[in-house]
């Protein structure tokens, strides 16, 4: 979602907050802001539709000094995408300026109270309301910090809001169930504060994680340059600390052309590093953890590509266990009054750790006396900091906004923790197999990965067709659904992901020669599978086929055949399908000229419902 920015010390503040909107661009790429006190003490604001790029150019050749600023990249939520709506919202001449990510449920109302009493309103944000709340407290004759906390008191819905003024030169900020995080560099002096601790990586040495409804103060007059308040205006201790250890490569990109290809490519060796993880490392008592819990069922609740690792989830903890577990889309479980009980177990999967709607379905668990446990890649997070045990995926910053490398790590983090269930515990015996395993299954994927080329001339060969139909059975089902979600994220064509016996019924009416039906193939349900591919094949369809390595079945019936070596590793071979549905998908995208990194419509993080 929208990303934020805030800076104070003594370097130049825009240099800061433009580097840190930079990192935050995966998340919100709809415009970009930036404002500042500039050295003439002036509060200035730029902002610019379209990506950070645009902005950056307004900004070039001014001579900008700033000791404070606050940015924003938009993801939009209420209004058009265009320069008025961008963050900051600001009322210059009284040095105010603001940014926001969230949303204000109670907007129209504020608004028509605000309109009443002579406010005007620049903007179609809902953002804007909590601009004109400050100046109303602020014509009421309330100091700066009482009119952020007023005004704050007076919002409904998750939010964070981050203020620059310019009178005393301090920022403030604040937050309901949205991300936010401050930052110090004690050694500089300076003062940060972000919606996501990545944007500070190798700029502060130490984050701070607010809690809900703490004022955070940024003022480099008091003896401390970051402070933390409750609303009565008495100092908080309610916030957690800790060394920030992320390192930033500016260039992480490298040699590849798209953060999700290097990603795509990062696989074996997370894989690799999952293993020692949980085997060598910290995991091994996170696992002994989440044994510890309850779970006469499993719920488990995610959204998007989360949910499609939690299906495959669902059928390791089945099948290893028997143990029953209900698997919902987090935004249908919120409001659906789910039957609890407290024998039971929810079991939460984000690679974020912030999604609004994962996070609610979180807290629901939580007040139903539900044990929770998550299965996520942000240390720190609010998921991460709010349940009762977590399982960390390890798969460092993702930053392709379609998901590839956390999907696979949250699917074999759910399949370590099947196994553990199964063994109730872990002996010598069951980490050697398992590492054997994992270790197997690396470098199958290396080899998966070697065969790049192959995957781009089926690529090129499809590409141009008007419609695919990604089909699987059992545990191939939720590659199906992931693949066709993958395809649609950032290729923009139409895909649909169904259970492969389930397309008679109805969607094989659209089934003609210029459909695609990618057809994810493994050992089980093998010859099921081959009989829907033949229904779909007798009306013309063109199939794809990804399926077992040397399949003379296959070949003959395929237009195009993908064979993977799954021997072995027949329980995570749909982890080894996906992979080259991942590499199929970016190149039918790059085909088509899309932003694959930056896909339309799309946010990496979604932290609003
Ligand atoms: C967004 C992203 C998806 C992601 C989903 C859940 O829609 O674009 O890639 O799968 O959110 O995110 P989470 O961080 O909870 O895994």
């Amino acid at each position: 979602m929208c990303g934020i920015v805030g800076h104070l010390g003594p370097q130049n503040s825009v240099d800061v907050v433009i580097e840190g909107l930079k990192r935050l661009e995966y998340r919100g790429y709809d415009s970009a802001g930036v404002s500042f006190i500039s050295s003439d003490n002036e509060l200035m604001v730029y902002k610019k539709k379209g990506e950070i790029a645009n902005l950056i150019s307004e900004l070039d050749g001014k001579d900008i000094k700033a000791r404070s600023s606050i940015g924003h990249t938009r993801w939009a939520t209420h209004g058009g995408v265009n320069d008025q709506n961008a963050h900051p919202h600001a009322a210059p001449e009284r040095g105010l300026s603001m940014v926001h990510n969230g949303i204000i449920e109670n907007a129209n109302e504020l608004r028509d109270f605000l309109s009443s009493k002579g406010h005007k309103f620049e903007s179609e944000t809902d953002s804007e309301c909590f601009l004109r709340l400050m100046l109303f407290h602020l014509d009421e004759g309330l100091d700066i910090k009482d009119a952020v906390i007023q005004s704050f008191k007076k919002i409904k819905g998750h939010s964070a809001f981050v203020i620059l003024y310019k009178e005393t030169d301090e920022i403030y900020a604040i937050k309901n169930g949205a991300p936010l995080v401050c930052g110090i560099n004690d050694i500089n002096s300076e003062a940060f504060v972000s919606s996501d601790p990545y944007a500070l990586a190798g700029m502060a040495n130490k984050i701070y994680f607010p809690e809900n409804e703490v004022l955070c103060h940024l003022s480099p007059s008091n003896q401390n340059i970051l402070n933390f308040y409750e609303l009565n205006g008495e100092k908080s201790k309610r916030y957690t600390a800790k060394a920030q250890n992320m390192d930033h490569d500016p260039a992480a990109k490298g040699d590849y052309e798209h953060y999700m290809l290097k990603e795509i490519f990062e696989q074996p060796e997370l894989i690799r590093s999952l293993t020692q993880f949980y085997f060598k490392g910290e995991g091994k008592d996170s696992l002994l953890k989440a044994l510890s819990l309850p779970r006469k069922n499993v719920h488990i609740t995610a959204c998007g590509t989360a949910f499609y690792a939690g299906m495959v989830i669902k059928d390791f903890i089945e099948k290893e266990n028997r143990i029953p577990c209900k698997l919902e889309i987090a935004s249908e479980f919120r409001y659906r009054n789910p039957v609890l009980s407290n024998d039971e177990l929810a079991l939460f999967i984000s690679q974020s750790g912030e999604t609004a709607d994962t996070l609610a379905a979180q807290q629901l668990c939580k007040e139903h006396g539900v044990k929770t446990l998550s299965i996520v890649n942000t240390e720190g997070s609010t998921l991460y900091r709010d349940c009762d045990a977590n399982l960390l995926i390890r798969a460092g910053i993702e930053i392709g906004v379609a998901s590839t490398k956390a999907f696979t790590q949250q699917a074999l983090t759910g399949y370590l923790l099947s196994q553990v269930i199964k063994h109730n515990g872990m002996t010598d015996e069951v980490r050697n197999l398992l590492s054997g395993k994992l270790s197997l299954l690396a470098e199958r994927i290396d080899n998966l990965l070697a065969r790049e080329d192959e995957i781009k001339a089926i690529a090129k060969s499809i590409y141009q067709y008007n419609g695919y139909f990604f089909t699987g059975r059992g545990i191939y089902f939720p590659i199906a659904l992931e693949g066709a979600l993958k395809l649609k994220e950032i290729a923009y064509v139409h895909a649909e992901g169904y259970a492969a016996g389930e397309l008679k019924h109805g969607p094989i009416a659209l089934i003609d020669d210029q459909k695609v039906n990618v057809a994810l193939v493994g050992p089980e349900l093998f010859e099921k599978t081959v009989s829907n591919i033949q229904e779909i094949k007798a009306r013309d369809g063109i199939i794809v086929s990804i399926g077992p390595k040397n399949n003379k079945e296959l070949d003959e019936i395929s237009d195009y055949y993908f064979g993977v070596e799954l021997e072995g590793l027949e329980d995570l071979s749909p982890i080894c399908l996906n992979i080259v549905n991942q590499l199929l998908s970016y190149h039918i995208a790059k085909l088509l000229g899309t932003d694959i990194d930056k896909p339309r419509n799309l946010a990496k993080s979604v932290t609003v419902e």
